[in-house]
């Protein structure tokens, strides 16, 4: 019912269906990073369940294809924003913050008092993107721990 459309657009929950044009999506955005590999990490989030892994899709020409990516998380203190993408044919057409909006208010029916989100200091450019939005940027410094994979 949370799931928005928008003349073509259609925004909701992806599936194992979905990984080709997810992936595809995140190469094209710049998403993907040597250290994560795309597949694991949609499979372990389908594993969650938890319907906050969105994808857009236009139902035009495109038949359905993924054009967009966003991938929520709730840990019970903070909701967590990543893999937002839009394939740069469909950027600058409120695509991004129609994805962002959708996947805030699952977090907030879910109870999520607050949304963080971490930005590659190599991809400074999508700032402006998150603040128009109304996120602020944050004093804090990122940790990070690998574990096995
Ligand atoms: C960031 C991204 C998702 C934005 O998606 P989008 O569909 O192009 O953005 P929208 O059209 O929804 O833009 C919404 C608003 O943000 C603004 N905006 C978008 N990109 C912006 C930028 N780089 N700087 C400043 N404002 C920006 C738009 O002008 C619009 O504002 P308005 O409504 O006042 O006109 C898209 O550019 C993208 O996929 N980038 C590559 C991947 C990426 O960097 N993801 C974020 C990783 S942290």
């Amino acid at each position: 019912m949370n799931n928005s459309t928008h003349e073509e657009l259609y925004i909701g929950p992806c599936t194992l269906d979905d990984m080709e044009g997810i992936v595809a999506v995140w190469r094209e955005c710049g998403l993907t990073a040597p250290q994560n590999n795309p597949w694991k990490d949609i499979q372990r989030k389908l594993r969650q369940n938890d319907g906050l892994f969105l994808v857009a899709r236009t139902m035009d020409q495109n038949d359905g294809r993924v054009i967009g990516t966003v991938m929520g998380g709730y840990d019970g203190h903070r909701g967590w924003i990543y893999y937002l993408g839009v394939l740069p044919a469909y950027q600058g057409a409120d695509i991004g913050r129609k994805l962002v909006e959708c996947v805030t208010r699952k977090l907030a029916v879910q109870g999520c008092p607050k949304i963080n989100l971490q930005v590659r200091a190599s991809n400074l450019q999508c700032l402006g993107f998150y603040e128009t939005l109304g996120f602020e940027r944050e004093a804090v410094l990122s940790y990070g721990k690998r574990l096995d994979d």
